[in-house]
C-alpha cells in the first residue's frame, strides 16, 4: 500500500517543520505532499528546502490563497496522478496527531474495507484538548445539523484527519467540488455516501494549535450552512419525487 499524507497550509511556519518530523517518525513508510497557497510566511519555501533533502516529502505551490476545499483537490489529483492507493488529510498545525495516523490506516485496511476513514472528535474515545467553548458549539451544532440535514449517520462530518482509498476519490467527481472552506470535508463525505461508500469513525484526540492562527472565518461558517441546507433540501426533494414518481 502507498500511502500519500496531503497536509494544506496557509502561514504554518511554526507548525510545519516539527509535523514533518512528526508524521516520518510515526510513519516512516508515508510519503508527504505539502499544497501551500503561497503562504506569505515563507512556508512555501520552508517545505521546499525540506523535499529538498527528504525524498518522501514534497510540496505543491499554488497560486494564492484558493481556500482547503481547492487545496486538497488539487493534492488528490497529484497522487492520483502518481499512483498512490491511500491518500489522507492532516492538518499542519499539529492539531492531528500523527501517532494516531497509523490507526486510521489500519481501520482502511480492515476487512469490511471502508471507503473512507475519519478521525472523530465526536465518537465515544474522542477528545478535543483546549478549543474555546464557541468553537466547541460551532462544532457540536455543525455536526448536529449535518446529520438531520442530510440524513446521515457520521458524528464529526466536518473533521478534518482522513485516510480515503484511491479507488473512493476515482468514484467521486472531484472537479465538481465546490466547496472552497471547510464544508469541503461535509462535501466529500456526502458524494462517498452517495456514491456507495461506507464511511468508519475512529476516535482521536484533536488538540488545539499552540502556533500560528486558525483560518475559520465567518464566511466559512457561511457557505458550510447555506451549502449542506441546500444539498439536504436537494435530498429531500428527490425523495418525495421517487416517493410519488409512477410505478
Ligand atoms: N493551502 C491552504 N489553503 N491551506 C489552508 C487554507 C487555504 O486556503 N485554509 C486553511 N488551510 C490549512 C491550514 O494551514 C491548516 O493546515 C489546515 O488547513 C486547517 O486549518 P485551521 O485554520 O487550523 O483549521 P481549524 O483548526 O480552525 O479547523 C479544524 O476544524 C475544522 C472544523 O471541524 C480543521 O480540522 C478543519 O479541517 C475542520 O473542518
Ligand atoms: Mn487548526
Amino acid at each position: 500500500m502507498r500511502t500519500l499524507v496531503i497536509v494544506p497550509t496557509y502561514d504554518e511556519r511554526g507548525s510545519l517543520p516539527g509535523l514533518l518530523d512528526q508524521v516520518r517518525s510515526a510513519a516512516p513508510e508515508v510519503d508527504v505532499l505539502v499544497v501551500d497557497d503561497a503562504s506569505p510566511d515563507g512556508t512555501g519555501e520552508l517545505a521546499a528546502a525540506r523535499a529538498a533533502r527528504d525524498e518522501q516529502v514534497h510540496v505543491l505551490h499554488r497560486e494564492g490563497k484558493g481556500g482547503l476545499g481547492a487545496a486538497y483537490v488539487a493534492g488528490f489529483g497529484w497522487g492520483l496522478e502518481r499512483g498512490y492507493d491511500v491518500l489522507c488529510e492532516m492538518d499542519a498545525d499539529g492539531s492531528h496527531r500523527p501517532e494516531e495516523l497509523p490507526r486510521l490506516l489500519d481501520r482502511l485496511a480492515a476487512a469490511d474495507e471502508p471507503a473512507l476513514v475519519i478521525g472523530s472528535r465526536w465518537v465515544p474515545g474522542g477528545r478535543v484538548v483546549n478549543w474555546p467553548w464557541h468553537r466547541l458549539a460551532l462544532s457540536r451544532a455543525g455536526n448536529t445539523y449535518v446529520r438531520v440535514a442530510l440524513g446521515v449517520g457520521v458524528r464529526d462530518a466536518t473533521g478534518g484527519f482522513r485516510a480515503f482509498r484511491a479507488g473512493t476519490l476515482r468514484a467521486v467527481d472531484l472537479s465538481a467540488v465546490e466547496s472552497h472552506g471547510y464544508c469541503f470535508q461535509v462535501d466529500m463525505t456526502w458524494r462517498v455516501l452517495r456514491a456507495g461508500g461506507s464511511v468508519a469513525e475512529v476516535p482521536i484526540t484533536f488538540v488545539e494549535r499552540v502556533a500560528g492562527e486558525s483560518k475559520m472565518s465567518r464566511a466559512i461558517v457561511v457557505e458550510a450552512l447555506t451549502k449542506v441546507t441546500r444539498w439536504g433540501l436537494r435530498h429531500r426533494w428527490s425523495q418525495l419525487r421517487a416517493l410519488f414518481a409512477p410505478a
